[in-house]
């Protein structure tokens, strides 16, 4: 037995908790076909998996969509009777459940509920011949759910990310949705799983995922994180971190015990106008959800210039903050004793992508404008150079920048 297989036994026996992986994140959606395609098609993932009428799901279609260590389920329901069909009606597109791989999903879910946790659903056990996927759920703020998932068999993740079978009822899509039918014939056409094979947008995997909870509500929250799931607080902002003259918001980053993911909890401040907070939960029916997910890739320059030729909306900074953003940059890495910026400054520039340092380095970010129709789910593409942080610098310029774009929608 290897050290590391010797320790991870180790945390087995003893903590239920420890959080493997990101199992998934599944999003509740209005048309799971049509959202598949917009996700292969503007951020890069292949269509990769299939659970509908034809592989004996009744009542809802789920999508498995992938990219590096990324995994998408995109839920639509097929009956009124699915709850994606009313969360759909209520709060729009958006993040269901963020699942956690662990080591065993009923103690897993124990664990939780002895510590406080609400069940969103008692443990299920799908199974065949081949393994076993066994899930648990519990309710976190507002709509969201974290399930627990532990895996035997042909769908342990190892095997899963090898391009074995999520679960039982799913089936793998060769070529994703459309053309590109295996067994030739197909005219030359080439599959958008093809394509994005060939063209990647280098995803890697989520870095983080903030929620948006009601004012007042942040510490509730915190308290939550750190005594159901056994989460530590990772860092905080107050409203003088995260203010312009308009609008404002408070947050809390929460960071799971061996730092796999980290996760900011925002509540609204007080300011002249409406903090993006607030604007996000009123389109939300004042419930609580994922406000982003931030992905993580290696390489800023090309994935920003792979998603903008996709067609990807990203937020857009006024010229003048390249005036001041190098400056600041630099004095911070100068100041800590770090190399500075590496990637070209004016393509930087040029792609709209905002830099930040810490120090412990600097990291490259940038966000897309909402991905549905209400103002409320964006992504946030991230490539760190040694920052831990999330981009305080930026804070203000940013929010300067979604103020315009909230008073475009009459929300300000
Ligand atoms: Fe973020």
């Amino acid at each position: 037995m290897t050290a590391t297989m010797s320790q991870a036994a180790a945390v087995q026996s003893t903590d239920p908790l420890h959080l493997i992986d990101v199992d998934h994140v599944q999003f509740y959606v209005g048309n799971a076909k049509q959202a598949a395609f917009f996700y292969a098609h503007c951020f890069g993932f292949q269509i990769e998996q299939v659970s509908d009428l034809t592989t004996g799901a009744r009542d809802a279609t789920h999508f498995l969509l992938t990219q590096g260590n990324i995994r998408f389920i995109l839920t639509s329901a097929l009956t009124a009777a699915h709850p994606a069909a009313m969360e759909v009606a209520m709060f729009g597109d958006g993040v269901k459940d963020v699942a956690f791989t662990v080591f065993d999903a009923v103690k897993a879910y124990e664990r939780a509920i002895k510590n406080g946790a609400e069940s969103a659903y008692e443990p299920r056990v799908f199974k065949d011949d081949t393994g076993t996927v066994t899930m648990a759920g519990i309710k976190t703020y507002g709509r969201v759910n974290h399930s627990f998932v532990s895996r035997t068999g042909a769908y342990e993740l190892s095997k899963v990310k090898a391009g074995g079978l999520f679960k039982t009822k799913f089936k793998k899509m060769e070529s994703g949705l459309g053309g590109g039918a295996s067994g030739g014939g197909n005219g030359g056409i080439v599959s958008i799983n093809e394509h994005n094979r060939k063209n990647p947008c280098g995803l890697k995997y989520v870095d983080h995922l903030v929620g948006n909870v009601e004012l007042g509500q942040m510490n509730r929250w915190v308290k939550f994180y750190e005594d159901v799931l056994e989460f530590k607080m990772f860092m905080h902002f107050d409203d003088k971190d995260i203010s312009t003259e308009y609008s404002a918001l408070m947050s809390k980053v929460m960071s799971s015990g061996n730092g796999l993911i980290k996760m900011p909890i925002n509540e609204p401040a007080a300011g002249k106008k409406k903090s993006q907070v607030q604007e996000y939960l009123d389109w939300h029916q004042n419930t609580p959800g994922v406000q982003h997910l931030a992905l993580r890739t290696d390489d800023e320059l090309h994935s920003i210039a792979a998603l903008r030729a996709r067609g990807v909306d990203f937020l857009t900074l006024p010229d003048a903050y390249y005036e001041n953003v190098w400056k600041r940059v630099d004095a911070m890495l100068t100041q800590h004793g770090h190399t500075p910026v590496r990637e070209d400054h004016e393509a930087i520039k040029r792609l709209g992508i905002l830099v930040d340092a810490d120090d412990e380095g600097y990291l490259l970010q940038l966000f897309t404008k909402p991905l549905q129709d209400r103002p409320t789910l964006f992504f946030e593409i991230i490539c760190r150079r040694g920052a831990q942080s999330f981009g305080k610098g930026n804070f203000k310029a940013l929010f300067e920048a979604l103020e315009l774009e909230q008073g475009k929608r009459g929300n300000l």
